[in-house]
């Protein structure tokens, strides 16, 4: 028992829709200039009072039918998310009790945007090869449209709110290869939130804590990172690319994803693309995306993914996989 695999996954979008043409009336935008920048059509958003673990409750609920086992025969819980529902205690916590786990199993929160499920994927992987675990819940969950500023057009147009999970299992034969995980916080100040409870909990309340960015530079670190993430893993892997089924990315950016795409050699159809129907959902994207593909019947048991992410930190990575 040595590997460890995928063997359920699932995923919840909350009911809302919001469509680039209402965004037109929120700020000065218009439905061309978001598809042809981005690929976004629409987003999922959150219901008042609708929380990052309602989210990531339903999805984990899915995910644990799909795997055929019970909710109490988990015994660790990651959830990945920029977006708790409080300080603390942590998501994975909140979803332990809701779950009712009572096998006081480990459960915590990795924080690292938008590849915080490939972290959270990376260390489930390393707990079960060290025998610490057997079925580990890894979820990414977000309600981003609660950080954003809906009167900035740089930033409330390409986010939305969802949530995806996986039951990682340990496993006689291979499934996640290798994951590969980077950092460099010398981009901070590029792609963040800079208030925070740390730096004055009343100025947070008061002046709100929104993301900011600086697109074009996200957007060419991004692209030059992806790139050489899916090198790596290759690479890792003593695999050619044209032994890759599918590219399960990031849904940050249609124009990104093909920019990996292309390094790949890989065509669009085979490529899970979901972020026109959801925009970016930071931690939520990736295993969103997968879910969708495994349950339309387009990636099947047996083929091999490859996995990247990349989000604010910088923080990025990638995961080879056999599902
Ligand atoms: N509608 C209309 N115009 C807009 C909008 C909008 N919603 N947003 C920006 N613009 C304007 C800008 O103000 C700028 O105008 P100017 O030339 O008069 O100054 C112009 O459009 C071009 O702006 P750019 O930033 O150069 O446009 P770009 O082609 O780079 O696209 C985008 C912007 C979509 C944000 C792109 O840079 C991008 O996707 N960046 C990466 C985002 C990303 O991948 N994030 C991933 C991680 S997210 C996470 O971790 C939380």
């Amino acid at each position: 028992m040595n590997y460890a695999r995928i063997v359920g996954t699932g995923s919840y979008l909350p009911a809302r829709v919001l469509e680039n043409s209402e965004l037109e009336q929120m700020v000065d935008t218009t439905d061309q200039w978001i598809r042809e920048r981005t690929g976004i059509e629409r987003r999922h958003i959150a219901a008042e009072g609708e929380t990052t673990c309602d989210l990531a409750e339903s999805a984990a609920r899915h995910a644990i039918e799909a795997a055929g086992i019970e909710a109490n025969d988990i015994d660790l819980i990651i959830v990945a998310t920029t977006t708790a529902d409080c300080v603390f205690p942590s998501v994975a916590c909140l979803l332990q009790q809701r779950l009712k786990i009572t096998n006081a199993s480990p459960a915590f929160d990795v924080q690292a945007v938008c590849a915080g499920f490939v972290y959270a994927l990376g260390i489930a992987n390393t707990f079960i090869k060290a025998g610490s675990a057997r079925n580990v819940l890894v979820v990414g969950a977000e309600t981003f449209s609660r950080i954003l500023n809906w009167k900035d057009r740089n930033t409330c147009v390409l986010f939305g709110d969802g949530a995806g999970a996986v039951v990682v299992q340990a496993s006689e034969t291979p499934g996640i290869h290798s994951t590969h995980l980077h950092a460099d916080g010398r981009y901070a100040e590029l792609l963040h939130v800079p208030q925070g409870i740390s730096r004055g909990y009343t100025e947070m309340q008061e002046q709100g804590a929104f993301v900011e960015m600086r697109g074009s530079e996200v957007f060419r670190t991004a692209v030059t990172k992806l790139s050489e993430v899916v090198d790596e893993a290759l690479l890792a892997n003593n695999l050619d690319k044209s032994e890759i089924d599918w590219l399960v990315p990031h849904q940050a950016n249609l124009r990104i994803i093909k920019a990996t795409a292309r390094k790949l050699s890989m065509t669009l159809d085979k490529v899970v693309v979901t972020v026109q129907d959801h925009g970016n959902t930071s931690a939520a994207s990736i295993p969103l995306a997968l879910d969708v593909a495994v349950r339309d019947g387009r990636i099947k048991a047996g083929e091999k993914l490859l996995l990247e992410g990349f989000g604010g930190g910088f923080t990025w990575g990638g995961a080879l996989i056999t599902l």
